[in-house]
C-alpha cells in the first residue's frame, strides 16, 4: 500500500511495530491481533523501525495500561463517548470491542484516517474523524454530554502547550463528566529530543493542568514503565530500578467535573 504518511504521522509505525512484536511474543502484554497484518500492509522501511525495537516496552506497557483504563471506564459507563485522539493505526476499538452503546471516535490527520479506512473494516457506533486535534470546530460537531473518555496515547508531546490547554478546555466545556488519559515526557527526556531536532512538550508537574481548568482533577500518575514483571529486556529491568529513567515518562489519568465514580 502506498505510504502517504509524513512527519509526525510516521511515528505511528513504531507503536504499531511494538504491538506487532508483542503479538509475536510467547506472552503478549497487549495482544493486538491486528498489528502484524496492518503493518505488513503499510509501506515502511523495515530496518528503520527495527532499529527502535529496544524501546518496545515503553509502547507496549503504555498501550496495556491505557487499554486497562479504557476497559474499566467502559465497564462503569457503557453509554460513554470515547475520543481516541491521535489514534494512528491502533486497533484499540477492535481489541476492546465495546458494546454499540459506546460511541467511539478515532481522530487523526486526514492521511492517517484515509489509511485506517482502507485497513480496518467499518464498525457499528465507531467513526473516524479526519482532522488535526487542534483544529477548530471538529469537537463541537460531535454529540456532547458525558461521560467521556479522552485517550491521547503518544500524542501530546508533539503538540504545543497552548494547543493542549485549549483542547482540554474545549473537552471540559462539552463533557461535564468523564476522564482524560495521556502520557507525558519529563523535561530532561523532552530536552534530549531537541538533540535530534524534535520539539517535544515536557510536563514536570501534572497538577499544573488543574490550574488550566478547574474541571480537571488529577487521579493517577504512574511511570510508563509501570511493571517490572512484564519486562523481559535486561536493559529495561535496569531502567526500572533507576528512578531518573523510570520517571522519564508518565501515564496520567484525570477526572473531569465533580463525579467521584470515574
Ligand atoms: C506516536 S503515534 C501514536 C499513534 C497511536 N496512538 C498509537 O499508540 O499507536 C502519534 C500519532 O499522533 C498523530 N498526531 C500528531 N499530531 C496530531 C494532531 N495535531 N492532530 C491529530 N493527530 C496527530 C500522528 O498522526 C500519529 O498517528
Amino acid at each position: 500500500m502506498k505510504a502517504r504518511l509524513t512527519g509526525v504521522e510516521r511515528t505511528l509505525l513504531y507503536t504499531l511495530y511494538f504491538r506487532a512484536l508483542d503479538a509475536r511474543s510467547a506472552h503478549p502484554i497487549v495482544g493486538d491481533a491486528w498489528a502484524e497484518d496492518v503493518l505488513a500492509r503499510v509501506e515502511h522501511t523495515p530496518w528503520k523501525i527495527r532499529m527502535a525495537a529496544g524501546d518496545r516496552f515503553l509502547g507496549i506497557l503504555r498501550a496495556r495500561k491505557i487499554d486497562d483504563w479504557t476497559r474499566a471506564h467502559l465497564a462503569a459507563h457503557p453509554d460513554a463517548t470515547v475520543l481516541h485522539l491521535g489514534c494512528g493505526l491502533d486497533s484499540r476499538v477492535f481489541r476492546l470491542d465495546p458494546p454499540p452503546t459506546v460511541r467511539w471516535y478515532d481522530v487523526d490527520y486526514p492521511d492517517v484516517i484515509e489509511l485506517r479506512r482502507e485497513l480496518y473494516p467499518e464498525r457499528v457506533s465507531t467513526e473516524t474523524v479526519p482532522t488535526s486535534v487542534t483544529a477548530p470546530g471538529w469537537l463541537e460537531r460531535l454529540p456532547s454530554g458525558g461521560p467521556v473518555l479522552v485517550v491521547a496515547e503518544g500524542l501530546f508531546m508533539y503538540l504545543r502547550e497552548p494547543d493542549i490547554r485549549r483542547l482540554l478546555q474545549r473537552v471540559a466545556a462539552r463533557y461535564p463528566t468523564g476522564q482524560v488519559v495521556f502520557d507525558t515526557l519529563s523535561p530532561w527526556l523532552a530536552a534530549t529530543g531537541r538533540l535530534f531536532g524534535f520539539t517535544l512538550w515536557p510536563l514536570a508537574d501534572p497538577r499544573r493542568l488543574e490550574r488550566w481548568d478547574a474541571r480537571l482533577h488529577l487521579v493517577e500518575e504512574i511511570p510508563t514503565i509501570w511493571s517490572v514483571e512484564h519486562l523481559t529486556s535486561p536493559l529495561f529491568r535496569l531502567a526500572y530500578r533507576i528512578p531518573a529513567l523510570r520517571e522519564g515518562m508518565h501515564l496520567l489519568r484525570y477526572r473531569l467535573g465533580t463525579t467521584a465514580d470515574v
